[in-house]
């Protein structure tokens, strides 16, 4: 046989699951999904519960795999306040980079460039991975606050020591001391974005760091494919699907064009939570509600209201954490390219987990691929081609 087509392939390969569907790549001890229920742990603790704490006890038990003690999260607090610093050498950098790049790239580069200023990355003791994976944690929201004030002319907003994590973000990306509800909801966010499996990014991730390469590595790669519309980039996605519905009113008419043009309709779908809601919207979205209330703005939750009827109708899709994450940064005024980067900013205590449990139990994860390309061509020199 030549070349390999359609079913030919299936036939030969019947283990074949196009897109790794429903394959067993791994073992991990870091979160738990069943795709029945729409349960999802965190560490053996459910989600729901955890969105009561705060980011920074949730980043502490993904890193090291059980909850703090009273002493031990305050040192971790503490630890994280003074890693807020930006090492002198990469902030220069990230004032000269070009105002109008997309932040997620800017945080690709800026991921980058704590490793080159990392004078211990020949250190590959885990010690030495958990130092920097809260590092990581500390610094990816000042790099994002940083670049953007430098973008938009803005003066710089240094983090408030006296400030918890997602606080202290929500300020740094504000500009001014958030109102304590929007600090809570925003803390939520990055609590349900914080960690999710073996997602497109998180694999990534993992794929890199069993070849034994080091944590910014991992993290470059994971950030790149974290980008992309059908996973992180859905939540910017969202955004500009909202502005140009505009009124609940349009919304249906606005998914049946889209749907006959064949487009994705953005926070919609999950390779995973398909019988079920993601659970994570099913939390979201009883905080974006409460939040457009609060703040007397409710027109983006209906869309997405409306949205949903849809979508459930048409394509029998549920939402999935994006829809209305989208909805709350939108109603505290955040500006749309930082969505994705927030996505960054939260899931990086998951990848970091998920970096140092690969290495702690590596196997270079080296798959197979279906070769369905010509096999019997004849090299013919380039003079003698027509
Ligand atoms: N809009 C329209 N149709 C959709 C959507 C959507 N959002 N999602 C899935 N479908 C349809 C597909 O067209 C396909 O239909 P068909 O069988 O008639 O061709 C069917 O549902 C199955 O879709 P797949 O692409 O095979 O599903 P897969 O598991 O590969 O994709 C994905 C999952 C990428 C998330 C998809 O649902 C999607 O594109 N959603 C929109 C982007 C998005 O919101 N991403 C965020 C993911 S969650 C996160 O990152 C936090």
């Amino acid at each position: 046989m030549d070349v390999l087509v359609g079913k030919e392939v299936d036939r030969e390969y019947p283990g074949y699951s196009p897109g790794l569907e429903g394959i067993m790549a791994g073992t991990t001890a870091i979160c738990y999904l069943n795709d029945d229920t729409g349960e999802l742990l965190y560490r053996g603790y459910s989600v729901s519960d955890l969105v009561n704490a705060s980011y920074e006890e949730v980043a502490y038990l993904l890193i090291y795999g059980r909850l703090p003690n009273s002493k031990e999260f305050a040192d971790f607090s503490s630890t994280l306040v003074k890693s807020r610093k930006l090492p002198d050498d990469v902030s220069p950098i990230i004032q000269q980079l070009p105002t109008n790049a997309h932040p997620m790239d800017v945080l690709r580069t800026g991921v980058s460039l704590l490793g080159l200023s990392d004078s211990t990355l020949q250190d590959s003791s885990k010690d030495a991975k958990m130092t920097r994976a809260i590092q990581l944690v500390a610094q990816m929201p000042v790099l994002l606050t940083e670049f953007n004030n430098h973008a938009h002319g803005l003066r710089s907003v240094k983090p408030d020591g006296s400030l918890g994590h997602a606080e202290n973000f929500l300020y740094m990306l504000l500009g001014r001391k958030p109102d304590p509800k929007l600090a809570k909801i925003f803390n939520v966010s990055m609590v349900l974005y914080a960690e999710h499996e073996l997602n497109a990014s998180t694999f990534s991730a993992r794929v890199t760091a069993s070849t034994l390469t080091d944590i910014y590595s991992a993290v470059t790669s994971a950030i790149g494919t974290l980008k992309g519309p059908l996973h992180g980039g859905a939540n910017e996605g969202v955004a500009k699907m909202l502005m140009d519905i505009d009124d609940p009113s349009k919304a249906e008419a606005w998914v049946s064009a889209a749907l006959a043009r064949k487009e994705r309709i953005m926070g919609f779908g999950h390779r995973i939570h398909r019988k079920t809601e993601d659970p994570r919207s099913v939390t979201i979205k009883k905080y974006a509600k409460d939040l457009g209330e609060y703040i007397g703005e409710t027109k983006w939750y209906d869309i997405c209201f409306a949205l949903e009827k849809k979508m459930s109708g048409e394509k029998n899709l549920y939402p999935n954490l994006d829809l209305y994450s989208a909805v709350i940064y939108m109603l505290m005024g955040i500006p749309i390219e930082l969505y994705t980067p927030i996505f960054v900013c939260s899931r990086i205590a998951g990848w970091c987990a998920h970096i140092i449990e690969q290495q702690e139990n590596n196997r270079l994860i080296r798959p197979r691929s279906i070769y369905t390309g010509a096999r019997s061509l004849k090299y013919i020199p380039m003079e003698k081609r027509k």
